[in-house]
C-alpha cells in the first residue's frame, strides 16, 4: 500500500500566510465574486473609482476635533486608524472612519456610523477592542477605541505572530481562548450577533501578547455580502442566512493558521477560495505540526465543518473546550474570572466625562 497521505501535503510556499484573499470583501447579494481585488467589487456597488488609492484626510501632527493630535495613520481595507493623543483626556485613543475614497458615499458613512454604534454597545471587555463612543467631524463619523501598543517588534495584529517561533502552541492556545470569550461576550450582548470578518487581521494583539477582537464593521450590514475569502464559511459563499456558526468557522481557519503555521488552502483565486471552502477539507493540522494533541486537532476541524450543525454550536461551548484543553497542556487552570485582569479605571470614566459634557 502506497504511504502517499489522503490529503497531499502542499509545498510550504503554497499555503504562506499571504495575499489578495486575505483583504475584506464587500459584494453585491448573492452575487459572484468576480475577481481577487476587492476595489473593482467596491466600484460596482458604490461607485468608488477602482484607482483611488488610501487617502486620509489628516495628516501627521494635525488635531481631530481641536482634541486628539494624530501620531500615527494605519490602513486597512476600508478605514483609516489614527493614533492620536487626546488632549483632553491625556490619554491614546484610536479613531477609527472610513477612508475619504469611501467616506464621500453617503450610504458606506450610515453603514459606517450604524455598526460603529453596535461596537459600542459591546463595552467593556478585556478581549475586545474597547469602543468608547461615535462622533461625528466635518460631517464624518468616527469611532473613538482605545488605542493598543504591539509587542515590541512584533507588529499589532495577530496576522505578524502566525508562524513566528514567539506564536508556542501554549501561546496559541491561550490567544484561542482569548478570541472565543471576546466573542462569547459580544454574542452575550448581542443575542445572534456575527462578526463576519474575523481573520487573524482582525485580532489585535497588545504588548502583553493578549488578543483582542478588532473591527466589528460589517456585523449587521445586511445588505451587502461580507467577509474575507480566506476565511468565509460555506453559508456565507451561498448568500445563506448567517449565525454565530459562521464566525467559528472563520476563527477554525484562524485557529489551523495559528497551529500550523499554513492557511487552510493552496487557493489563489477568489473562485478557488470558494471552491475549496464548499467542497473541500484541509489536510489534517497534525499532518503539518505532529505536536499538537489530538483533541485540538478534532476541534479545529470540528470548527471547519462545511454543515453549520456540524460545528461547535456556539462560543460557551468553545470556550469550556478550550479551557480543558489549556489546563491539559499547561498543567494550569486557564483564567476565566476577568478581575484577574486590573480595572482600566479611565476606561469606564472617560465615556461618563465625555457624555456629561
Ligand atoms: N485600536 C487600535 N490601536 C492600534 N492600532 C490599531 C487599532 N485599530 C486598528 N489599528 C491598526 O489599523 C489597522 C486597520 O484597522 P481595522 O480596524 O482592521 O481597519 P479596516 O476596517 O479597514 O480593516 C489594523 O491592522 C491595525 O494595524
Ligand atoms: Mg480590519
Amino acid at each position: 500500500m502506497s504511504n502517499e497521505p489522503k490529503h497531499p501535503i502542499p509545498p510550504a510556499d503554497a499555503t504562506r500566510l499571504a495575499g489578495g484573499a486575505y483583504r475584506t470583501q464587500i459584494v453585491p447579494n448573492r452575487t459572484r465574486v468576480a475577481g481577487a481585488g476587492y476595489q473593482s467589487i467596491l466600484a460596482t456597488q458604490f461607485g468608488v473609482p477602482s484607482f483611488a488609492g488610501r487617502t486620509e484626510r489628516y495628516k501627521i501632527g494635525d488635531r481631530i476635533g481641536g482634541q486628539y493630535e494624530v501620531l500615527a495613520i494605519h490602513h486597512g481595507s476600508m478605514g483609516v486608524v489614527y493614533g492620536t493623543f487626546d488632549h483632553k483626556e491625556q490619554l491614546p485613543r484610536a479613531l477609527k472612519t472610513l477612508q475619504e475614497r469611501f467616506a464621500s458615499k453617503p450610504k458606506m458613512r450610515d453603514l459606517f456610523a450604524e455598526e460603529a454604534a453596535t461596537w459600542v454597545r459591546l463595552e467593556k471587555h478585556p478581549f475586545i477592542v474597547r469602543a468608547y463612543l461615535v462622533e461625528k467631524y466635518d460631517s464624518q463619523p468616527y469611532v473613538i477605541t482605545e488605542y493598543v501598543r504591539g509587542e515590541e517588534g512584533m507588529g499589532v495584529d495577530l496576522q505578524a505572530w502566525l508562524g513566528h517561533p514567539r506564536l508556542t502552541l501554549k501561546l496559541a492556545v491561550e490567544v484561542a481562548l482569548q478570541i472565543a470569550q471576546g466573542m462569547q461576550h459580544a454574542v452575550r450582548k448581542i443575542p445572534g450577533l456575527v462578526h463576519r470578518d474575523l481573520k487573524p487581521a482582525n485580532i489585535l494583539v497588545d504588548n502583553r501578547a493578549r488578543a483582542m477582537v478588532t473591527d466589528f464593521g460589517l456585523v449587521c450590514a445586511t445588505e451587502v455580502e461580507a467577509g474575507t475569502p480566506a476565511y468565509m464559511a460555506p453559508e456565507q459563499w451561498r448568500g445563506e442566512s448567517l449565525d454565530p456558526r459562521t464566525d467559528i468557522y472563520a476563527y477554525g481557519c484562524i485557529l489551523y493558521e495559528m497551529f500550523t503555521g499554513h492557511r487552510i488552502f493552496a487557493a489563489e483565486a477568489v473562485e478557488q477560495w470558494k471552491s475549496e471552502h464548499l467542497t473541500r477539507m484541509p489536510v489534517a493540522p497534525r499532518m503539518l505540526q505532529p505536536d499538537l494533541p489530538d483533541e485540538m486537532e478534532a476541534m479545529v476541524m470540528r470548527c471547519l465543518a462545511k454543515v453549520p450543525g456540524c460545528r461547535p454550536q456556539n462560543w460557551d461551548e468553545l470556550v469550556s473546550e478550550l479551557a480543558a484543553q489549556f489546563h491539559r497542556l499547561t498543567g494550569q487552570p486557564a483564567v476565566l474570572d476577568f478581575s484577574a485582569y486590573e480595572l482600566d479605571v479611565w476606561s469606564y470614566a472617560t465615556p461618563a466625562i465625555r457624555c456629561c459634557n
